[in-house]
């Protein structure tokens, strides 16, 4: 058989919609064949029903005991703040001051970045994470260390490198000139280069002038499909300042729109101190929102109003992100589980299949990537994560019971972590097997 043809076979679960919107979105086959070529998804079905497609020859890989998932999608990460995770005490702004920018400062250094890089790559892959939408830092270096280790593995990803022009130290900080300049640099080398996507990236309206968000708003047009990734009223002190910084403006989104950041491949971190007329907004112009739940709850930034952004009447895209070092984790799935307990917190109820969609299909159609990622269907990448229904043993003592595949989604979002991941395909190529003698991760 050919080399390209890769067979899995294991019950399987997916999207076809959102189903904050409709009813009947959940795909699942209890005994599933996904037949894989050239990196992408060439069939998927019943075993017993499509096994005859399988090449004469091809290995069948089955998982058993386990669930098949599309890659988890994270909307919303800094990967240099790996090394300031788990940082005490402080909101937002003193965070930043204290933890975040020292630790943004090493980035200088082009092989401190690479060694962060790698052990990024090592801890998503591990938590089934095949997509994401990351902060590098200022430095140019920070961006190209990110984008080569992340061609090795020939993930689908999303970066840029941060854009900072004022309120932080000197050594942080370009032009608005120089930004649009080492921008503009980085989206020729590397936008559309392979499965790697460019974002401009103003960090938040505190840290830019009015000059470097207009930058950032020219280099949008000058490009197609550039994505745009900043932070929008994530702390009631920021979104203070925001006010006293832009006294001319309506609110902290519309600092954004009036200098052209806000599209249809914006991504909004946090929102959670938003209007009405804001998720109007970003509605109409189609922006997303990444939302954070353990970042959320570790700065006490608040609760982000999902079913509110989600309302049928003019659904927001929303994403999921772990926005690590504020966030707590790099697992999507344990950010699942505290994304329960928000909208448990604001009266509302995210079962399996929401959390399923949000980590998945939700992150694609926050990204404008839902033709390519986010689905187990014909056309789509090959891009899958494996979950071990009995990683532990609790897990398997509790999926043990479950009776419906909603029921076991549910408990696999409220107590799945990196443990339950049992291997992560990327591009039709299994990168990661927990049960792999030596290292789990493969190159
Ligand atoms: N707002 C501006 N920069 C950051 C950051 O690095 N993390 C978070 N959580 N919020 C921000
Ligand atoms: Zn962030």
């Amino acid at each position: 058989p050919p080399e390209s043809v890769r067979a899995l076979r294991g019950q399987a679960a997916s999207l076809t919609g959102n189903p904050f919107l409709a009813e009947g979105c959940l795909q699942h086959i209890a005994d599933a064949l996904i037949l894989i070529e050239d990196g992408r998804i060439a069939a998927v079905g019943d075993f017993s029903e499509s096994a005859h497609r399988i090449p004469a020859g091809t290995e069948i890989v089955a998982y058993e005991n386990a669930l098949i998932l599309p890659g988890l999608i994270d909307t919303h990460v800094h990967y240099p703040q790996l090394q300031m995770i788990a940082s005490y005490g402080e909101q937002l702004l003193a965070w930043l001051e204290k933890y975040t920018f020292p630790a943004e400062l090493q980035f200088a250094d082009r092989a401190h970045a690479e060694r962060v890089a790698k052990l990024f790559f090592r801890e998503i892959l591990g938590a089934g994470t095949t997509t994401a939408m990351v902060y590098c830092t200022v430095h140019p270096g920070s961006v190209e260390a990110f984008f080569a280790e992340s061609e090795r593995f020939n993930t689908r990803m999303i970066a840029g490198k941060v854009l900072m022009d004022r309120n932080a130290p000197a050594a942080l900080l370009d032009t608005a000139q120089r930004g649009y300049d080492e921008s503009k640099a980085l989206i020729a080398r590397w936008h559309g280069h392979g499965r790697q996507h460019y974002a401009v990236t103003p960090r938040f309206a505190p840290s830019c002038t009015q000059a470097q968000l207009e930058a950032a708003g020219t280099l949008l047009k000058e490009h197609e499909n550039l994505f745009l990734q900043t932070h929008l009223c994530e702390n009631t002190d920021e979104i203070a300042w925001v006010r006293e910084l832009f006294p001319e403006r309506n609110s902290y989104l519309d600092v954004y729109a009036q200098a052209g950041l806000v599209g249809p491949r914006s991504v909004l971190g946090h929102a959670i101190h938003v209007s009405e007329e804001d998720f109007c907004t970003c509605h109409a112009t189609g922006a997303a929102i990444a939302h954070c739940p353990t970042s959320n709850g570790f700065l006490g930034s608040g609760l982000f109003q999902l079913f509110d952004a989600l309302d049928p009447r003019r659904p927001v895209r929303v994403g999921l992100g772990t926005d690590v070092g504020a966030g707590t984790t790099l697992s999507l799935l344990k950010t699942l589980g505290d994304a329960y307990k928000v909208a448990a917190l604001r009266g509302t109820k995210l079962d399996g299949t929401k959390a399923l969609w949000l980590a998945t299909l939700g992150g694609a159609e926050a990204l404008r990537l839902d033709d390519r990622i986010g689905r187990i269907a014909p056309g789509y990448d090959a891009d899958l994560c494996v979950l071990d229904l009995a990683a532990s043993p609790l897990l398997g003592f509790r999926t043990g019971t479950c009776t419906s595949i909603e029921e076991l989604l549910f408990v696999l979002q409220t107590l799945g972590d990196h443990r339950t991941v049992r291997a992560t395909w990327v591009a039709g190529e299994p990168v990661y097997d927990n049960r792999r003698a030596g290292d789990p991760l493969r190159y």
